[in-house]
């Protein structure tokens, strides 16, 4: 599969581990539906890990759904998904068994692959644990996409080995429609602001076809859950999406979105953000500024429609002002134009600038803004 733009969903790792279920999956279903976020861009419901029994079943040897979890078993469950205009998502594991010691694909890809179709699965997440050593995983996730390829239904694949091997070198040449370039996040400050800036100098190799993921957001966790680490600020949680936005992230919901609270439903559904991020261009963002820490930073992208966003992000534990000229992104002086800009958190006017900006940040903050370039 093939996604144009990043892929948005939500996955049940983050909050739920191994507490997954039958009505867990339909509930959620039902929330992102009532909730407005499948209307947002949100179609991808996965399941992740702990979803089977512990073993195969020793006739078919296929992977059996857990009889407690899943009593029906998984069709029932991906047609309740369907039936709310949602797209299903599955996990499997490039190795002998997953990384939270169930089942995994290795030597049955193409079995497996089979299963998934049978199940309606439409995106599957592929992770790296207990991968045989004499095993190339290049080859492995080679292996499964020609699997998917040839399974009679069209599925997205999500591969998940956080980065190794140089995964960016040649993921996008496996069919592969997004790759896990980083290890798990937890639910704090230093989680994301670590894993986003590992990346500053791979945003390059993500585009239409294959994007670079950065793992599943802990926006709105407020520190319940599987990942729950430090927790963040509400600050910190609208800097965690912004920089996601930019980025051109896929962006998969990792918070409970039965009970999600209204701060972050707002900001999750922001136009203003989820523009930036399906930005059909999917230009790479780039660093416009960058102070000496390396922890404060202006981030632009340039979107279609003659637009470029700009986020200034200041991720030092310090309060601190933000500068950087406007010929920085090709607007020099000499140009004699000025940006008009879009407060991207409020919607809000922001007023004409010229030549440069200056603006105060607080520590671990961003102020986003939508900018045109306009006559003075
Ligand atoms: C790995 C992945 C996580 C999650 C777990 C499940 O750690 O990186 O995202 O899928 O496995 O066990």
């Amino acid at each position: 599969m093939f996604p144009k733009k990043p892929p948005m969903g939500f996955n049940t790792w983050n909050t739920f581990g191994e507490n997954i279920s039958d009505a867990m999956i339909r509930e959620t279903a039902d929330a992102m539906v009532e909730k407005g976020l499948l209307k947002a861009g949100y179609e991808y419901l996965v399941i992740d890990d702990c979803w089977s029994e512990k073993k195969r079943d020793p006739v078919t040897d296929r992977i059996v759904p857990d009889r407690v979890k899943f009593p029906e078993g998984m069709r029932v469950v991906s047609d309740y998904v369907h039936g709310k205009g949602l797209k299903f998502g599955m996990y499997s594991c490039a190795g002998v068994r997953t990384c939270a010691n169930y089942p995994g694909s290795f030597d049955h890809e193409f079995l497996d692959a089979e299963t998934f179709a049978a199940y309606g699965a439409d995106f599957l997440k592929y992770d790296y644990c207990y991968k045989p050593d004499y095993a190339d995983g290049t080859l492995l996730y080679r292996r499964i996409c020609t699997a998917l390829d040839n399974c009679g239904r069209d599925i997205l694949l999500s591969a998940c080995n956080w980065g190794a091997d140089n995964v960016h070198d040649w993921i996008r040449s496996t069919g592969a429609g997004m790759y896990r370039s980083t290890g798990d996040i937890s639910d704090s400050f230093v989680s994301f602001r670590d894993i986003f800036l590992s990346q500053l100098d791979n945003v390059k190799f993500s585009g239409p076809g294959c994007f670079n993921d950065i793992d599943m957001l802990t926006v709105g966790m407020r520190n319940r859950g599987n990942v729950a680490s430090t927790g963040c600020s509400d600050l910190e949680y609208r800097t965690e999406f912004a920089l996601w936005c930019m980025f051109g992230a896929p962006l998969m919901l990792g918070c409970d979105v039965r009970t999600i609270d209204d701060t972050t439903l707002k900001l999750v559904t922001n136009p203003y953000l989820l523009r930036i991020n399906q930005d059909e261009a999917c230009r790479p963002m780039f660093a416009a500024h960058k102070e000496w820490d390396g922890q404060r930073y202006v981030f632009a992208r340039v979107l279609t429609n003659h637009e470029i966003a700009l986020a200034f992000t200041n991720l030092s534990d310090n309060d601190g002002t933000l500068w950087f000229p406007f010929d920085a992104i090709g607007l020099p002086v000499s140009a004699k134009k000025g940006l008009q800009l879009t407060d991207a958190f409020t919607g809000e006017d922001a007023g004409v600038e010229k030549e440069y900006m200056r603006i105060p940040v607080k520590a671990h903050d961003c102020a986003v803004f939508i900018a045109k370039v306009v006559n003075l």
